[in-house]
């Protein structure tokens, strides 16, 4: 019922902003609603677990909300006990949040916001990339090895980043199989333009078990998460 809800909220206001010249009988939908003034800049980034605290963001620094569902890629050295998960990278889509938070109030699109990573974790990831949800870019590790956050699709830039911070996901996040993966604060390096940050917050799932037993020599966990730009 809960998440029926959501995709109710979210797919009408993405139908709405599909839009860009409502048609005459636009306004006589009842639940059309009116765009409001509200810049993705009004948005905090969440930076506390509880606990921890990830380092500090100025808010007119914000120029993407996304929503990023994925695999965190792991390999195995042996399927035993004796060898623990090495995380090797990961693969998302990034989809775009910020079409949708102009149209309702902040406190509201927040709570959106945060239950979405929960909820998408339990939908196949290929099922999302066709559901016409608009995509804000791709999640890739680069050859080197780092990080790539490329959202040149959406003209909001290239980020190729390092991680700065990174704090344990709070309890209460969803767990998926293995637990909720990190919340990260990345800051540029070479090969990036426009954009110089990336929270990777709200997570879900993601995480390796404790040890390789019966685990095969590469796999990978679903996850889902927010992150700002
Ligand atoms: C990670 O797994 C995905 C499948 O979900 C695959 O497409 C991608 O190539 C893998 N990347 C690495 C670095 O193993």
């Amino acid at each position: 019922m809960y998440f029926a809800t959501i995709f109710t909220v979210v797919t009408a206001t993405l139908a709405l902003s599909a839009s860009a010249a409502p048609a005459p009988w636009f306004g006589n939908w009842h639940w059309s609603v009116p765009k409001r003034n509200i810049a993705i800049n009004q948005y905090n980034v969440p930076l506390s677990n509880g606990a921890n605290t990830l380092p500090g963001y100025q808010p007119e620094q914000v120029k993407a909300v996304t929503l990023g569902r994925g695999t965190q890629n792991y390999t195995c050295a042996s399927s035993t006990v004796s060898d623990k998960p090495v995380a090797i990278g990961a693969v998302a889509t990034l989809f775009d949040a910020t079409k949708l938070l102009p149209y309702v109030p902040v406190d509201q699109g927040t709570k959106i916001l945060n239950a979405l990573p929960g909820i998408m974790l339990n939908i196949p990831r290929a099922q999302l990339d066709n559901s016409g949800l608009p995509i804000a870019g791709r999640h890739y590790f680069n050859a080197a090895g780092s990080p790539v956050f490329d959202l040149t699709t959406s003209s909001c830039g290239m980020l190729v980043a390092s991680k700065t911070a990174e704090i344990p996901a709070p309890k209460d996040a969803e767990p998926g199989q293995n637990g909720a993966v990190t919340w990260l604060a990345l800051d540029k390096k070479g090969g990036s333009h426009d954009l110089s940050k990336a929270y990777r917050v709200n997570t879900a799932g993601g995480m390796a078990p404790v040890n390789c037993y019966g685990q095969p020599s590469h796999f990978e966990m679903d996850y889902a998460a927010q992150y700002f730009f």
